[in-house]
């Protein structure tokens, strides 16, 4: 079995996919392990704890350095045997530690046709831009926001003018996606 960990910072809607794919063969031969969170009372952690999946919550500011806080995580994932790291709306910069150790085995969900509208807003940026075709990505991990090597995409074409029904429409594109692509992987 393929030990998978994830990072994510808000509500797991991804988490929770990729759970749910592991347990119903979605994702042949992986389990979750480990839920990564850097924001206490985040709703992923909830859901983590409905999959039974240790989860390791801490807060950023109580460490003296991001090398610090990475080298904590880099050390549980060590003990856990981790293969693949899935970022899943953590919303930090990965750092030199965990790509010193991790690097390679890092990826990303964003949810927009990269390099277009990286950042925090995917979604509302390209709202706003007006454009007509939107997407999700997910990619390997390198030092820069949202950057690296591109691994899949999906476009979401919406001409519509309601947010919301946006939001869910690339959401749903996202959690399919990232089964499919851990699967491959
Ligand atoms: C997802 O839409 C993900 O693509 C995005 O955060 C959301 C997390 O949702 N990530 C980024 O914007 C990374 N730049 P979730 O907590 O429900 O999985």
């Amino acid at each position: 079995m393929k030990r998978l960990a994830i990072f994510a910072s808000g509500s797991g809607s991804n988490f929770e996919a990729i759970a749910e794919g592991c347990r119903s063969g979605a994702i042949v031969g992986a389990e979750v392990v480990l839920c990564v969170c850097d924001k206490a009372g985040a709703y992923v952690i909830e859901r983590a704890k409905k999959f039974g999946v240790e989860t390791l919550v801490f807060n950023p500011k109580e460490f003296g350095s991001k090398r610090e806080f990475e080298g904590m995580i880099a050390d549980r994932m060590d003990a856990l045997g981790v293969d693949l790291v899935c970022l899943a709306g953590y919303m930090r910069i990965i750092g030199d530690e965990l790509l010193e150790r991790y690097g390679g085995k890092i990826i990303n969900i964003h949810p927009a046709l990269l390099p277009a509208f990286p950042g925090a807003h995917g979604i509302r940026d390209a709202f706003e831009y007006g454009v007509k075709v939107y997407g999700v990505t997910i990619h390997y991990v390198d030092a820069t926001l949202d950057g690296g090597k591109i691994i899949s995409q999906v476009a979401v074409p919406y001409e519509g003018d309601d947010i919301e029904e946006l939001e869910a429409m690339i959401h749903k594109a996202e959690h399919k996606l990232y089964v499919e692509t851990i699967n491959k992987l």
